[in-house]
């Protein structure tokens, strides 16, 4: 696919008012400095900075959006956030299915699926996240295990438009270690087989040095960036490797 390419922040649980306020200000300046026309930014923060982010953001050529959203509409639901809510502080964005979330709240692709399904009538754009571990990778079974989480975690909600994917090897996320080049390829040229003109983005320890190779692999339409992404000039320079 050719054309602008994605680039997302995932903060994670990181972010105060200060050093959010910092982070998005020189942030902005950057992004308005860069002479480079070949990006788009989304941020994710946390769902307690988003409302502030979101003026931070403001008068910026930076979309924002959730890390995560409930599958029900607003109710009783205690300490979830449902995606109205998320369209409400301006979002276009949700991020489902982090592997974070599948491994410590236990979260299914069936459950996933129904959160995207949710998070389309709202009229978010849901990256669906999928990828394999270590042990599975070891095993043989990478495709198998990503083509089971794809066929269970994207509703028939989904289109090009309203949906991105996010490949992220579990092994490679925070651990500083990037699938090979050739992982990547025969990964994304695997997923791009099972979801046709959906965005595709490659996540795990991306860093300015690692990016402009992976942003150039075929099938690779953007990056998911989780710890660079909380150093304005490491994420910059993610961006300008596009
Ligand atoms: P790191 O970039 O810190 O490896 O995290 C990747 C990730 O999980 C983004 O969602």
């Amino acid at each position: 696919m050719t054309g602008a390419k994605l680039i997302v922040g995932n903060w994670k649980m990181n972010g105060l008012m200060a050093d959010s306020r910092e982070r998005t200000e020189k942030l902005t300046a950057a992004v308005a400095k860069s002479t480079s026309g070949s990006f788009h930014m989304v941020l994710c923060p946390p769902a307690t900075m988003i409302n502030a982010v979101s003026w931070f953001l403001k008068e910026s050529a930076i979309r924002w959006g959730g890390q995560d959203c409930h599958d029900q509409p607003p109710g009783a639901f205690t300490g979830d956030i449902a995606p109205e809510m998320l369209k409400d502080l301006g979002c276009d964005f949700v991020i489902l299915g982090h592997s974070e979330r599948r491994q410590h709240h236990k979260e299914t692709s069936a459950l996933v699926a129904s959160k995207a399904k949710r998070a389309h009538a709202t009229g978010l754009v849901t990256i669906i996240c999928v990828g394999e571990l270590d042990a599975e990778r070891s095993a043989g079974k990478h495709e198998s295990v990503v083509a089971q989480q794809l066929k269970e975690s994207i509703p028939d909600t989904a289109t090009s438009d309203n949906t991105v994917i996010a490949y992220e090897p579990v092994w490679a996320i925070g651990t500083g270690k990037t699938a090979s080049g050739d992982d990547i390829k025969q990964m994304h040229a695997f997923i791009r087989g099972k979801v046709g003109k959906m965005q595709i983005l490659y996540g795990g320890s991306v860093k300015g040095s690692n990016a402009r190779e992976i942003l150039h692999t075929a099938n690779v339409d953007g990056v998911l960036v989780g710890g660079a992404s909380l150093k304005v000039d490491e994420f910059m320079a993610i961006a300008e490797a596009s």
